[in-house]
């Protein structure tokens, strides 16, 4: 009987040592098979006689049970061990957070150029865009700026490849020469319209020129207040009897509106740019928040040059306007309370998703 007891001693700790079901099937071969210690201890039973054949058999049979037994729950063990480590494999925590989709947002400086876009909108202003590669005819000649103005030194400058030692290709210093450009295209539409000469000042009937035109812009300068790469936006009206006045109900609605805030005030201060006269800059002056009581200067402005007027293709003794130049960028950071302008082109997602 001792033996028999050992035998399924020997069973348990096999099954017990087999770590995949693989391994337990070798280790049931070893008792349970056809060559198995069972199988050749009921072989050894035909030498008995019949009642020890009884009695030998019963004990053999409670041995084979009881490895039978232990096959099955260590067979149940494996199973459950390798359901534990799917699950486990598998384990979904609820608790996270979902997946979301990531939303983009407008860079805060296109939602001022937006802002203007809008408002000059809804004042009659077409929008206009145009290169940023510009030839010297357009940024100073055409806007009456003299050949040795400190503009157009390298050290403001940045010049280009391309055109010629006369007339140098350069990155636009400013939107101004938009109103060039604008301005000779409308003129060329309606003097077509009009049949009249194709050459000398167009005087005849035409729509007024009433155009903003934002875009970027760039001179050599870097600090906290300017950067390299800037935007600007320019404004042009012209008509027949367009004055300084129309220009300060235009700029003084505008900011008005841009800042939401009817108390703000405004202040034309003399100031001088070769294609305007008289010329002013334009400050501001919030009446209550963080900036109150400071002037801060927002815009150039003034009646446009007759020499301007001129290089439009227009009779400066009929067409008068008035243009103006401001910095979105400037206007972005007294809104929102951006002290280092350089944020706005560091690409800085953590301020950026601010103005979401
Ligand atoms: N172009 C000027 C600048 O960059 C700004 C300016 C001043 C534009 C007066 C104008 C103007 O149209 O009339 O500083």
């Amino acid at each position: 009987m001792n033996e028999l007891n050992a035998l399924v001693d020997s069973a348990h700790a096999a099954f017990g040592q087999a770590a995949t079901p693989a391994d337990l099937e070798n280790a049931k071969a070893l008792f349970l098979g056809k060559a198995g210690h069972i199988t050749s201890l009921m072989k050894e039973l035909s030498a008995l006689s019949v009642d020890e054949k009884k009695a030998r058999g019963a004990a053999i049979n409670l041995a084979k049970q009881a490895i039978e037994s232990a096959l099955n729950a260590r067979r149940q063990a494996l199973a459950d061990s390798e359901l534990l480590a799917q699950l486990q494999a598998e384990a979904l925590d609820v608790s996270l957070p979902g997946r979301r989709r990531g939303h983009g947002g407008l860079h805060p400086v296109s939602l001022t150029l937006e802002r203007i876009e809008a408002i000059f909108g809804s004042m009659g202003f077409d929008v206009a865009d145009g290169p940023e590669i510009e030839t010297d005819w357009f940024n100073f000649t055409a806007l009456n700026t003299p050949q040795d103005h400190p503009a157009r030194s390298m050290h403001d400058t940045f010049y280009v490849e391309g055109g010629s030692s006369t007339a140098p290709h350069l990155l636009r210093t400013h939107t101004s020469p938009m109103q060039i450009r604008h301005a000779v295209q409308h003129v060329k539409r309606y003097r077509a319209g009009a049949q009249a000469s194709s050459e000398g000042l167009f005087s005849g009937d035409m729509p007024e020129i009433r155009v903003i035109a934002p875009g970027r812009t760039y001179r050599v300068d870097s600090d906290a207040t300017h950067s390299p790469m800037f935007h600007q936006c320019e404004g042009l009206w012209v008509g027949d009897n367009i004055s300084f006045k129309d220009l300060k109900f235009v700029f003084t609605d505008f900011c008005r509106s841009f800042f939401e805030s009817d108390d703000l005030m405004l202040r034309f201060r003399p100031s001088f740019f070769p294609f305007t006269e008289p010329s002013a800059e334009i400050d501001i002056r919030f009446q209550t928040g963080p900036l109150a009581g400071r002037w801060l200067e927002v815009a150039g402005s003034g009646q446009v040059h007759p020499n301007v007027i001129r290089n439009m293709g227009l009779e400066p003794e009929r067409y008068i306007g008035f243009a103006f130049g401001m910095g979105p960028d400037r206007l972005t950071m007294l809104r929102y309370g951006v002290s280092d302008l350089r944020l706005f082109f560091d690409g800085d997602i953590r301020f950026l998703s601010q103005f979401e």
